[in-house]
């Protein structure tokens, strides 16, 4: 890592294009991964091998995606010839939590638990090897969570004592006709869920398709209230409401 100056970057970044957001990334991090689940990461994944061919590309199975996501997880190892890690829960915390409470305890209690063991903790084993991360929030993705994120920032949940965590999110200010103008003008792989109404794809028993005009994340966890849509990958969002 060269050096690095939280407020200068944010300032100098702040509403510039995608590829200048990945580009300050990819520059100044080597130890840098960009974290893949969906039609927008694979738009990242796109740009950012016209910056570097040797990108880091991880993935979360949380054991729960739908048998389209994990074809389309192969679809885009084989497009772009990159390798992609997948990360998978901890079975000492994964089987307890299944016995004691089923597989379906969300609709009960609420994602919370579930992403916790399934995405968060996972993540975090694999964040912890990293300098900065890279992924593809936008803001219009939720009005009710995702306003306030910078294009860079300190990753607050889960930086550590001894290292700060920085996070970019160069598609921010760009809207899903954007990110989907891209994946046609460039023929992105995609997956093939979308050709069946859905928008925002998470895990199987958590998502399901959209209406038309419906918000993009109201097939997401349709049973709680929007302010509660997020996983805890993007934990700093709620946090800092
Ligand atoms: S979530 O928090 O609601 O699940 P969302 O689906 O909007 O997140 O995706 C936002 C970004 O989080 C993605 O662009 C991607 O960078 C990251 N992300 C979400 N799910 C995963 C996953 N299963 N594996 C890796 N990254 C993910
Ligand atoms: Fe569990 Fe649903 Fe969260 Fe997936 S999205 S980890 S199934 S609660």
């Amino acid at each position: 890592m060269t050096s690095f100056d939280i407020q200068t970057i944010q300032t100098e970044l702040q509403n510039k294009k995608p590829r200048s957001i990945l580009k300050a990334a990819l520059e100044n991090f080597d130890n840098i991964a960009i974290s893949f689940s969906g039609a927008e990461d694979v738009v990242v994944i796109d740009m950012a091998l016209n910056i570097r061919k040797d990108i880091k590309v991880f993935s979360l199975d949380t054991g729960r995606l739908h048998p389209e996501t994990y074809q389309f997880i192969e679809k885009v190892r084989k497009h772009y010839k990159i390798e992609i890690e997948i990360l998978s829960p901890e079975r000492e915390l994964l089987e307890p939590f299944v016995k004691e409470k089923g597989l379906f305890s969300f609709y009960e209690e609420g994602h919370q638990q579930c992403c916790g063991i399934r995405k968060v903790e996972p993540l975090r084993r694999k964040l912890l090897q990293l300098d900065a991360w890279i992924t593809g929030q936008r803001k219009d993705q939720s009005l009710d969570t995702r306003q306030d994120v910078p294009e860079v920032q300190i990753d607050t949940a889960f930086s550590s004592d001894e290292k700060q965590l920085i996070k970019f999110n160069p598609l921010l200010n760009w809207s899903s006709a954007q990110v989907w103008d891209h994946i046609e003008a460039y023929q992105v792989p995609y997956n093939e869920l979308h050709q069946k109404g859905f928008i925002s794809i998470g895990c199987e028993p958590c998502t399901r398709s959209a209406l038309p005009n419906q918000h993009e994340r109201a097939g997401r966890w349709w049973w709680e209230e929007a302010t509660k849509k997020e996983c805890g990958l993007h934990a700093g969002n709620v946090d800092s409401k």
